[in-house]
């Protein structure tokens, strides 16, 4: 199965960002009330304030686009400073014309976990599912919080973090000590996430190497979750030097 994955290399990270929002903006000026999947973490912040740029200087409108997060921490509010809801409105929602009742991030305080998860699918499903979802890979392969073992058709759900996810958000960049970061997460399954009709994964930096490798020319299994991707009819791997070092075919 290995191989549908098509691979974008890109000299750096300011490449990559810049193509990725690229692909944003191509879909927002055809379709402009398009539904459009976001990430969180390090990898997309470059991508997003060039998108805050094409806002700015090239006329791109978020006016009329609908947007999900792939997941958010259990037990944050959404003004926490290290929730994902408030990383959205600062790295992005703000420096954009999106309607913030069109931003839609999982509540990481809901009084019933289960059934803000069902909400959250039903409202892909109401707007007609999602254009285009970008992600980014953990470094032990996970999409979103579906660390390694999550089924292919999971769904979106509360889940618990590995140390190896806990320790990556605590290494300064988010967290400063492991201890705050949130045991658990609300997260899109993989399964919510392969019905997006078209995916884009970014990766930047060499920690991401074996990820990558692993996800693009490893089995399909969900002991590398990125892997269960690799039968999407329309999934692009945009990766920096590094991040492509560890590929065979590249
Ligand atoms: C977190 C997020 C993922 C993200 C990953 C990588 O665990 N839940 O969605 O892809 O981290 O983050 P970074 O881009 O900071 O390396």
């Amino acid at each position: 199965m290995a191989g549908n994955i098509e691979v974008i290399v890109c000299p750096d990270a300011q490449g990559v960002a810049r193509r990725a929002a690229g692909i944003f903006a191509a879909l927002i000026r055809s379709k402009p009330s398009a539904a459009i999947g976001l990430a969180t973490g390090s990898t997309p912040e470059q991508t997003y304030a060039e998108l805050a740029r094409l806002h700015r200087t090239e006329h791109l409108s978020f006016a009329k686009v609908t947007s999900f997060n792939l997941d958010e921490y259990w037990g944050l509010d959404g003004d926490h400073d290290q929730s994902y809801r408030h990383f959205m409105n600062t790295k992005l929602f703000s420096h954009v014309d999106i309607r913030p009742w069109n931003t839609r991030v999982l509540n990481g305080r809901a009084a019933n976990p289960q059934l803000e998860c069902q909400a959250f699918e039903t409202q892909i499903l109401s707007v007609g599912g999602v254009d285009l979802w970008l992600l980014g890979i953990g470094g032990n392969g996970h999409i979103a919080f579906n660390e390694p073992g999550s089924p292919v058709d999971s769904r979106t759900r509360l889940v618990s973090l590995t140390p190896s996810t806990i320790a990556a958000n605590s290494d300064g960049r988010f967290f400063k000590d492991p201890a705050e970061v949130p045991r658990c997460a609300l997260s899109a399954g993989i399964g919510t996430i392969r019905e997006a009709r078209q995916l884009m994964l970014l990766a930047t930096g060499s920690k991401k190497a074996a990820a990558i490798a692993a996800a693009v020319e490893g089995p399909f299994t969900p002991d590398c979750p990125a892997s269960l991707l690799q039968d999407h009819p329309s999934c692009t791997f945009i990766v920096d030097r590094e991040a492509a070092a560890g590929l065979r075919s590249h």
